[in-house]
């Protein structure tokens, strides 16, 4: 089976763009299940009932999430209530929302973990801890893990920490893809970030000369989404019967303008 996860989906012109891009990975990757990021597809910062919905009509399957899923109190209830749609698991347990998720494709049971790093990011427990923690109950013939880490050295650890042991780790949260895509020794995918879905144009979604005008200045400044020249990024593995990964390769093409 074939698991394509798409990079941090950020706003509008991300949502439109990943809609308008399905038919062609459909047709480049020929994904058996969609798995894509929505922690910035509410206005840049954060997912609504109603952003998670134009995720899934655009093709997703499951969403995962990151740091900014709190943004909007009005998701608390949706997050509770949504069975395909999980932020990380090493928040605190009475946090709204799930950790991870089993979702059915190609007649097999894929666990789904979403997982954030503790490096410059705030946790309630550690990431590695957590992940085997769910991994000894978690009820799937194959497991995917987002790692929504901010820094390189703890994604490649999770990596290493998951050898084997996951099909794939599929880093986000940086919004820019790296170039370290390759199957591990032990068979587990794993890149360190995937980057994002939305605008090239931008620092990373947002509008430059915004954020320019914030670092020269220090001063706040209103940060508004990039629709200029939208890209979808991500990255593609092939599953195999072991629940390991026989490829992985990343994915970035243009949205078509339409
Ligand atoms: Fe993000
Ligand atoms: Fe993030």
């Amino acid at each position: 089976m074939r698991v394509l996860f798409i990079g941090d989906v950020v706003g509008g012109p991300g949502r439109r763009g990943l809609k308008a891009a399905m038919p062609e990975l459909r047709e480049r990757c020929a994904p058996d299940l969609v798995i894509v990021n929505g922690e910035n597809s509410a206005g840049g910062m954060g997912i609504t009932e109603k952003t998670a919905k134009a995720l899934f009509d655009a093709g997703a399957d499951a969403i995962t999430t990151g740091n900014h899923v709190y943004r909007h109190r009005e998701a608390y209830e949706f997050l509770d209530r949504a069975e395909r749609v999980v932020r990380p698991a090493n928040y605190p347990h009475a946090n709204p929302g799930r950790g991870h998720m089993v979702v059915e494709a190609a007649g097999k049971r894929v666990g789904v973990i979403n997982l954030s790093g503790a490096i410059g990011l705030t946790v309630a427990r550690s990431p590695f801890h957590e992940v085997d923690s769910i991994l000894e109950r978690i009820e799937a013939d194959v497991v995917v893990v987002d790692f929504h880490a901010e820094v390189t050295s703890e994604k490649v650890a999770m990596g290493w920490h998951l050898d084997g042991r996951v099909a794939a780790v599929f880093g986000t949260h940086t919004h820019v893809p790296t170039a370290d895509a390759r199957v591990l020794p032990g068979g587990t995918a794993y890149i360190s970030d995937v980057g994002m879905t939305g605008s090239r144009t931008s620092v990373l979604g947002v509008k430059p000369a915004q954020v320019l005008e914030a670092m020269t200045t220090q001063m706040p400044v209103k940060f508004e989404t990039a629709s200029e020249d939208v890209w979808v990024m991500g990255a593609v593995v092939e599953v195999n019967e072991r629940g390991l990964a026989d490829s992985i390769e990343q994915v970035m093409m243009p949205a078509p303008v339409g």
